[in-house]
């Protein structure tokens, strides 16, 4: 059992407050940083849903929810936050200059053994690095959706992350119920290096009519025992990130194949996001 250790998470969304949840579940201090009130509010509502669940299946009691409730703070003010936090975990949206002021800004506020973490999904970590003065400490930490269930976290090793910086990681990761698997870091690592490319195949063959679908999901579900199909998945994922990770692992790897599908490109610039927005492949309400 590692010892309890005080941790910032930048970000409220579904991963930020996931990995929040998670950490505080745990026995961990987290503070839950977003540059908005209400943002952080949705943030805290979403845990205590989650955690909602848990309790109605009797697999914690209403004190152990009230407990990891206790753990969790909030705040506007990412400097003061991590000035006093052993492991900094930024999981804001996929801009690549918003995380590197995170990460300037994380750097120059936290005290020198602190680890900075990113849980970005494609973008390079020896890059998001280069924005701060401790590139040996800088390390991705790629949770999955969702996080309180998903029991991967995909580690990736920047350029100049030291072996002393992954090993803690990895440790933190078991210490909260995770098993990793170690990347190097290249366009998508390797979740959405492989994922990915199997989503965009599957709308490719919606868009050329190999199979409606339903028929797509249910043989990929049945067929190869998945919890969900790939288009399901890609709703469920959100049809914005597949094509940014799409164009990501098309623009640094420069092959053909990894060229997103025209129906995915046309679906995100309708509007249709998948389960957040209420209309993807299929319609939510
Ligand atoms: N909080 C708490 N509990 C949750 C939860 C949440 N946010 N989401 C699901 N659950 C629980 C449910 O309550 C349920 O618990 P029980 O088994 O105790 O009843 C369990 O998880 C299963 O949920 P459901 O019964 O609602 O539905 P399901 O069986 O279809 O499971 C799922 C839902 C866990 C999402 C499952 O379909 C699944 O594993 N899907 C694949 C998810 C996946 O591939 N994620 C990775 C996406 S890629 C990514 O995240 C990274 C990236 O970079 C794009």
């Amino acid at each position: 059992m590692t010892d309890s250790i005080k941790v910032t998470v930048v970000g409220a969304g579904t991963m930020g407050n996931g990995i929040v949840q998670t950490f505080a579940t745990f026995g961990h201090t987290v503070t839950m940083v977003d540059v908005s009130e209400d943002a952080l509010e949705r943030g805290r509502a979403a845990i205590e849903k989650s955690l909602g669940r848990f309790v109605k299946k009797e697999k914690i009691s209403q004190d152990d929810c009230d407990e990891i409730m206790s753990r969790i703070s909030l705040s506007t003010d990412l400097a003061n936050a991590v000035s006093a936090s052993d492991l900094m975990i930024e999981a804001v949206f996929e801009n690549e200059e918003v995380k590197k002021d995170i990460f300037k800004t994380a750097d120059a506020a936290a005290p020198a053994h602190t680890i900075l973490a990113s849980n970005t999904s494609s973008i390079s970590i020896t890059r998001i690095a280069e924005a701060t003065n401790r590139p040996e400490k800088v390390i991705g930490m790629h949770f999955m959706n969702p996080v309180p269930i998903m029991k991967l976290v995909e580690i990736i090793r920047g350029e100049k992350t030291s072996d002393e910086t992954c090993a803690q990681t990895i440790s933190w990761s078991e210490a909260i119920g995770k098993t990793c698997g170690v990347a190097n870091d290249f366009p998508g690592f390797i979740a959405n290096r492989i994922l990915m490319p199997m989503i965009n195949e599957a709308v490719w063959s919606l868009h050329t009519g190999v199979g409606d679908r339903e028929s797509i999901d249910i043989v990929m579900k049945l067929g190869c025992n998945f919890p969900m199909g790939p288009l399901a998945l890609a709703d469920y994922i959100g049809l914005d990130i597949c094509l940014n990770i799409m164009d990501v692992l098309q623009d640094g790897l420069k092959e053909d194949k990894y060229a997103p599908c025209p129906m995915l490109r046309e679906m995100v610039e309708a509007g249709k996001l998948g389960v957040k927005s209420g209309v993807g492949f299929y319609e939510y309400s």
